[in-house]
């Protein structure tokens, strides 16, 4: 009886000195968990023109999927999401008459997930966007 309680007391003591667990703030940056946050990114932000499939509205808003230029450079897609885009210049061979305003109210955080989530949505099989990647286009400023 005696030697059980000495060695659950050895126990107990043991774990205690066990290492404190990581702050659950952590951000988990792995590309599935990414793309998991994305997704509330995009239904917020880019739905309701760019639609629930990535299949835009014809002559109005482009698709995502099957889209050159979202499965192209990162840096292009990064700046059209922070600065908006009304070039109205063809896209894969279609004029889009809509005006998309500038997100750059999102964090880099967020339009990372949004645009990893886009590029791995739709059909689309493209790497992931990082938090990094994005702050770079900003020009380094930290949001
Ligand atoms: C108000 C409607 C609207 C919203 C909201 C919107 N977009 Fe767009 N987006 C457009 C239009 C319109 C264009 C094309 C503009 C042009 O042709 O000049 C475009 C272009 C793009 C392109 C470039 C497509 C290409 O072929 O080069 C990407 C990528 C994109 N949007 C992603 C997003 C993401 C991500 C969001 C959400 C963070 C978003 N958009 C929100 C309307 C919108």
């Amino acid at each position: 009886m005696k030697s059980i309680v000495i060695i659950s007391s050895i126990t107990v003591l043991l774990l205690s000195f066990k290492q404190p667990k990581k702050p659950q703030s952590k951000i988990d940056s792995s590309p599935q968990a990414s793309i998991n946050r994305g997704v509330a990114v995009y239904r917020k932000e880019c739905m309701s023109c760019h639609q629930a499939d990535g299949g835009g509205v014809p002559h109005l808003n482009p698709p995502l999927s099957e889209n050159t230029d979202v499965l192209g450079d990162k840096k292009k897609i990064i700046s059209i999401v922070l600065k908006g885009m009304e070039d109205r210049i063809p896209l894969d061979g279609e004029y889009y008459s809509n005006s998309m305003a500038s997100h750059a109210h999102l964090s880099n955080l967020e339009i990372a997930d949004v645009l990893t989530y886009i590029r791995a949505s739709f059909g689309n099989k493209a790497s992931a966007v990082t938090p990094a990647e994005v702050a770079l286009v900003r020009g380094g400023k930290k949001k």
